[in-house]
Parts: C-alpha cells; structure tokens; sequence
C-alpha cells in the first residue's frame, strides 16, 4: 500500500495505450490511492468511461461543463484535490496542447488550472516511434520539463502499427513503481549507492558447486529505496531471478571472485556501499575440468578449500573509504547473540554501520527484522517488509552522510 493516502487525477488522452490505463488504474487502487479518471474526447473512442468508473470507484468527468460540482467549475476543483496528476496515456497531441496552454476541453483546463507549485504533473507519453522521435515532440517534450511537468519516459518495442522502436506507454507496473518513486523523498540526490546482493556460487566441477540460501530479496530492496531515493544505483548480483528494479544498473557475477573485482571497480565511483551480498566464505582450491565421477569404491570425493577475498573489509580499507568519501554498510547475518556479533563484526570490517539479522528468518522471505549497530550503540527496526526496512536504512545513510563520525 505505497500510495495510501495519495489522491491521484488519471487523465487519458486519445490513443490505444489507453487498454493499459484500465490496469493501471486498479493496480494504483489496490496501493492505496483514491483515483479520480478524467478522460478526453479521444480517450473515450478507445476506452469506455463505464470501464473506468468500474475500476475506480468514482464517476468519470470528461466535461468542463459537468454540472455535479456545486460550483460548475470541475477544472479547479479536481485538480486542487490531487496529489498528483497523471496523464497516461499522454498522447503527442496533448503534450503539444499543454506546451501551449491550451485549454478547451476538461483535461487541458484542469492541467492548466492547476497550482503548479503544490501539484505535480507527471506524462506518460504514448505514440508511434515516428511522432515520438518527430522534433516537434522531442522540443514540447523540453519545455514541459522546463515547465517543471515530470516525464516518464516510454517503453520500447513492438507497437500497435506494427512498427519497432521508442514510444509506446510504460507498463503499469512500471509506471505505479515510477509514481511510487516519485513520492519519495529525495534523501540520496546526487549520490552513487553501490550494493552487492544475493549468494554467490563456488564451483566445484561443471555441473556441481557450492552456495548458500540468500534469495537477494534485501539487497535489491535495497537498490530499489536508494533508487526511490534519487541515487544513481548500480547492484552487483550474485546468482538470483529476481527482476531488476527500474532505474538501477546491474552486474551480474557467479563466483566471490567476480562479485570481488566487479565491486571493487565500481566503488571507485560510490559514494556509499552497502554489502547485503550473502559471500561464500570458502570455495574449492580449484574447478575440476570435467564433472567428478563416483569411481565404484564408495570414497567420497576430497575437496580442499580456500577463503574468498573479503569484499567489504577490502572496501572499507580503501582511501575513499578512510578518507570519509565513501560511507560503507555492512550486513551480518547470524543464527544467534546478533548484538554481540554485529559488534564485532563492527571492528573487525572497519566500517560504521553493521545491519544485524537473523539469517534463517531472513533468508527467501519478504520481511524481515534489523538491528542498526554503530558506534553510538543499536537500533532496532522492526518486523516490516524488506522495502520498508530498505527505506529506513537509506534515512540512516543519509543521515551518515550529513553528519559524518
Ligand atoms: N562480506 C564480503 N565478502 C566476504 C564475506 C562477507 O563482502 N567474502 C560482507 C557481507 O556482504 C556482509 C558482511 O561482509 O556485509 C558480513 O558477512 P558475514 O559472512 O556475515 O561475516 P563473516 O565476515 O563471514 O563472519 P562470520 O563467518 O564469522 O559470520
């Protein structure tokens, strides 16, 4: 429920992006967020109001002259209610009238009418790749933004004509994830999180290797807040299926050894890191070329191990990272006294900040609890999702970062 208490204006303007805003209309609903649909003439060409009000819950306006407001005026007073106002499918046609403040029809007036200071505008645009590409779209597309209207962006691919290229309507989930973003306090604006997450794989032979039970949910929970956050966020991963959270970069890595030297090079970049990777400890001395065989005799095979390089103690010794220019997060994961062993881990890391958990309560779920353990003691945060936990972790970063120790 990350848009509970929002109030949201949903505008739909002419094109067939507007099957996709039915959806997007009952996954903002099922956040939270009350939704008010305000359609165009066109939008209702390709998408019943009848549609709609079911989704929603509310009657749509369409009308300037709508006579259900007591006042007659529905372009003040819807968008004076909103939160926001989201106009998706935004068509070219549209941008172009908002470009030039056009107001002959409910949407435009409203879009118009509204206090630009307390209500955001955000665009999702939807159009052929010709019309998007056009400069005429590209130029009302920069002066909307200069405007201080928020742009989406558009998706890429296959398109309702037939044609392949930019411009089709992101899809809701995307577009629900960007809303949700965009409420977030921008905390970490300017800032480069580098996170590392997931279990990584030793290998022992080719079909055969060593790993552990982190599902990687905390860590791309992680990027996806300090994402929300404003940061510039790139995940290092570790063997996980798990989608990659909009706006991050990532780097896929199998081994300790990879995540190690992919890590390494970026923290060159970061300003924080945060180490939610489950590292194997050991791996075998070396990869059998072909898989092991059992040879009859009953002997199981002998493996000899290795340690894998500390990424975060590594880290953490780095110029950057003594010189206060990178802030470094690390994570333990316990089965028991987590006070005491983050504390120690704390030290022997050399690093600020070490988010205690209990790993067989954390491991594949989508909660979890934490212990905060710094120098200035412990804070607990309670059971809660990974991503509302995630959050709460990017807060005390920032707080790090204004108040360095
Ligand atoms: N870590 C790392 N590289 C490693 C091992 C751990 O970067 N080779 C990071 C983890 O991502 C985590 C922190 O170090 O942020 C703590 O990892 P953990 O495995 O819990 O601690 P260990 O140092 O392995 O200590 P122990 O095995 O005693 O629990």
């Amino acid at each position: 429920m990350d848009l509970k208490n929002k109030h949201l204006v949903l505008g739909l303007t002419g094109g067939i992006a507007c099957y996709k805003a039915a959806e997007l209309c009952r996954l903002l609903v099922k956040q939270g967020a009350t939704v008010q649909v305000v359609m165009t003439a066109a939008a209702e060409r390709f998408i019943t109001p009848v549609t709609m009000q079911a989704l929603s819950g509310r009657t749509v306006y369409s009308s300037q002259w709508d006579a259900r407001e007591p006042n007659n005026m529905p372009h003040i007073n819807l968008g004076r209610e909103a939160d926001a106002i989201v106009i998706a499918p935004c068509s070219a046609d549209f941008m172009a009238r908002l470009v030039q403040g056009q107001s002959d029809e409910l949407l435009s007036l409203m879009c118009l009418a509204r206090p630009i200071e307390r209500v955001p505008l955000l665009l999702a645009p939807a159009m052929n790749r010709e019309m998007w590409a056009h400069p005429a779209t590209q130029r009302n597309m920069a002066q909307l933004q200069r405007d201080g209207t928020t742009i989406l962006g558009v998706g890429s691919g296959e398109q309702a004509c037939g044609e392949t290229g930019d411009g089709r309507m992101l899809e809701p989930a995307e577009l629900v994830h960007d809303l949700i973003a965009f409420f977030q306090p921008k905390l970490l604006a300017g800032q480069h999180v580098l996170v590392t997450a997931g279990p990584t794989y030793e290998a022992i032979d080719p079909v055969r290797g060593i790993t552990n039970r982190s599902s990687g949910k905390m860590g791309f929970a992680v990027a996806r807040a300090a994402q929300e956050a404003g940061a510039q966020v790139t995940l290092v991963a570790g063997p996980v299926a798990l989608p990659t959270p909009r706006g991050v970069t990532r780097i896929d890595v199998r081994s300790a050894r990879q995540m190690f030297d992919a890590t390494l090079a970026q923290a060159t970049q970061a300003t924080i890191f945060i180490a939610t990777a489950a590292v194997a400890d050991w791996r075998p001395v070396a990869e059998a070329e072909h898989k092991i065989k059992k040879d009859g005799s009953g002997a199981a095979p002998q493996l000899a191990f290795t340690e894998n390089p500390d990424i975060l103690a590594t880290v953490a010794q780095s110029p950057r990272a003594r010189s206060g220019e990178l802030l470094c997060v690390g994570f333990a994961a316990e089965s028991q006294d987590l006070l005491a062993h983050a504390q120690a881990k704390l030290e022997r890391k050399g690093v600020p900040l070490i988010v205690g958990n209990i790993g067989p309560a954390a491991f594949g779920q989508d909660d979890n609890a934490l212990l905060l353990v710094s120098a200035d003691g412990a804070r607990e945060l309670p059971r809660a999702s990974k991503l509302e936990l995630a959050r709460a972790l990017v807060q005390t970063c920032a707080q790090m970062l204004r108040r360095p120790s």
